[in-house]
């Protein structure tokens, strides 16, 4: 598999001194589903920002990432769905085509397809506030995949949503990954969540943000487990999920110290 992106000893220090990011390296291949997980302010919408080209590191370097023409070939899909309350659904998920430039006619059909990727085509002409706090993440997913990019990244994209949403969106989202062959780097600080999601957790530490443990969930020999509710019943997702716990308590206990 090629290395889509990659970060090689990158750090980040913000105009105030905040060290935010020191030595981080990671590379993601095509077709991988990675989730960075770790505590509140160890750096991951900054890393994920980063890799969008929405921001710039300190130091270190960024390989294959969304700045320049690469842009256009990565969605992105924040925690909270920012879609626009005065236009439509329809509208809300034009919006990154007509940005590119794309024509109503070539733009019209792709919308419906968005749409329908995420089981909403029938509420193309319905307004946010209309919509269930789940839909309105569906809108927001549509709207990031309407552009057809190869990678789509996601910064804690269902924290906000309750528990049964989160697991149906969960299981919509790994469908999209396996059916589009696409790559995704998913924020989240839910054990669980990155366990059942991902092909590989990366565990990151605060002060300053870097990776400290990596856990590749499905097995090296043998098919990967299929992801579905059965998964979350398997003797490996629990164990998985210790020892991802036992990763991130790891650095909570050095924190301590
Ligand atoms: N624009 C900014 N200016 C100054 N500090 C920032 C800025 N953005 C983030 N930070 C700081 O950088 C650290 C990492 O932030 P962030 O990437 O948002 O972490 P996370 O997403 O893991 O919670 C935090 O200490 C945060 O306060
Ligand atoms: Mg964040």
């Amino acid at each position: 598999m090629s290395v889509l992106i990659e970060l090689r000893e990158v750090g980040k220090t913000f105009a105030n001194g905040t060290q935010a990011l020191a030595g981080m390296s990671l590379a993601v291949a095509e077709g991988e589903f990675v989730s960075l997980l770790g505590p509140s302010g160890c750096g991951k919408s900054t890393v994920l920002r980063m890799i969008a080209g929405l921001a710039a590191p300190s130091s270190g370097e960024i390989v294959g990432a969304g700045a320049g023409k690469g842009a256009r070939d990565l969605g992105f899909v924040f925690q909270e769905p920012t879609l626009m309350p005065w236009a439509t659904v329809r509208d809300n998920v034009l919006l990154p085509l007509r940005l590119q430039g794309v024509a109503p006619a070539g733009a019209g059909p792709r919308v419906k397809q968005a749409l329908a990727l995420v089981g909403l085509e029938k509420f193309g002409r319905s307004y946010p506030r209309e919509l269930s706090g789940g839909m309105k993440m569906r809108v927001s997913i549509a709207r990031a995949l309407v552009t057809r990019p190869k990678l789509l990244l996601m910064d804690e994209p269902f924290a906000a949503l309750d528990e049964m949403t989160r697991m149906k969106l969960n299981d919509d989202l790994l469908r999209l990954w396996r059916e589009h062959g696409l790559t995704v780097v998913f924020v989240t600080h839910s054990v669980y969540e990155s366990v059942y999601l991902s092909s590989r957790v990366v565990v990151m530490a605060a002060r300053p943000g870097r990776v400290v443990a990596e856990e590749t969930i499905d097995p090296t020999t043998g098919a990967p487990y299929l992801r579905d509710a059965e998964f979350r019943l398997l003797p490996e997702y629990a164990a998985a999920c210790r020892r991802v716990s036992r990763a991130l308590q790891g650095d909570a206990a050095e924190a301590r110290t």
